[in-house]
């Protein structure tokens, strides 16, 4: 079995784009620039947002955080998106989800520039990358394929089963493991609460890409051995003995299903550090204007 490391390969992609923005600097260009929309106080959310700009700092990224208390209007939201449109300093941004209930996470997205939507979110983007054209890939499909590419995963041919259907990870997944490409040209299965016979279908996975959301929902007896098992799980569970009060736990049981497996990602230490520098890689791509 082996574990992959995204926190190593993580680390290595942020030094490989801090030298690409050095030799930017050198050669007299701007220093890329990301914003960051943050509404509320959503444990998660701030987490997630404070990676981001930690990561920024990393690439040799200017940051911008901004903040909304979870009572802002959708009309100024929707004002601040047109704002980062118009300023030629901001090269992308993106908005965290999700948003308190009063506010359509759909107009948001689609307000956003599609050439400034660094998160992959908007319809341009997405509809983009189900055609194979190039496009803001979303983070976290991006850093899976990222980790089946540097682990040599094979996966041409394979059968893949995909467990949840959200279009942030569920959706975009399965379509670039089925897009004809390397890595890709998998047989896809796309699982969600409404399938029947859900133990089966994993049972006959070469690789289950659990995008869930339920604390060691995959189990032991719903994988193959030698299947590669790839886990976007990160719940917070609660647990006395650390000083925050949780914990992450991913969408499959480590421990029993670890054993059976060619390859598995922890959590946290897999997916969760190529999403973020996979948003760092579309923040470089659109300083040097490469997509759009
Ligand atoms: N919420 C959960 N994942 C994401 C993400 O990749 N981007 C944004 N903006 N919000 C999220």
């Amino acid at each position: 079995m082996q574990l992959i490391d995204g926190k190593k390969i993580a680390d290595d992609i942020k030094k490989e784009i801090a030298c690409e923005v050095e030799q930017m600097i050198k050669d007299g260009k701007k220093r890329p620039h990301l914003a960051a929309i943050l509404v509320g106080h959503d444990g998660g959310s701030e987490t997630y947002v404070a990676h981001k700009v930690k990561a920024c700092e990393q690439c040799g990224f200017k940051s911008t955080l901004i903040r909304f208390e979870d009572d802002v209007t959708e009309e100024t939201l929707l004002e601040t998106i047109a704002s980062l449109n118009a300023d030629t300093d901001i090269d992308g941004f993106i908005v965290q989800l999700p948003l308190p209930r009063h506010i359509s996470e759909q107009r948001v997205i689609e307000a956003i520039d599609y050439r400034k939507d660094v998160d992959g979110f908007h319809p341009v983007n997405v509809g983009r990358m189900n055609i194979g054209l190039p496009c803001y890939l979303s983070a976290t499909p991006a850093g899976i394929m990222e980790l089946l590419s540097r682990y040599n995963v094979p996966t041409r041919g394979a059968r893949c089963v995909v467990l949840g259907r959200s279009n942030i990870v569920g959706k975009p997944v399965a379509s670039l493991m089925m897009q004809k490409s390397q890595p890709g040209d998998a047989t896809v299965t796309v699982c969600h609460s409404a399938t029947v016979g859900l133990k089966e279908i994993c049972r006959e996975a070469d690789i289950i890409i659990a995008a869930l959301g339920q604390p060691g929902f995959v189990t032991e007896d719903m994988v193959k051995d030698g299947a590669a098992i790839i886990d976007v799980g990160t719940t917070r569970v609660p647990d006395a003995s650390r000083k925050s009060g949780f914990r992450l736990r991913g969408d499959v049981d480590f421990d029993n299903v670890a054993q059976k497996c060619s390859f598995i990602t922890p959590v946290p230490g897999g997916v969760g550090p190529m999403t973020i520098v996979s948003l760092m890689k579309n923040t470089l791509l659109a300083a040097r204007h490469d997509i759009y």
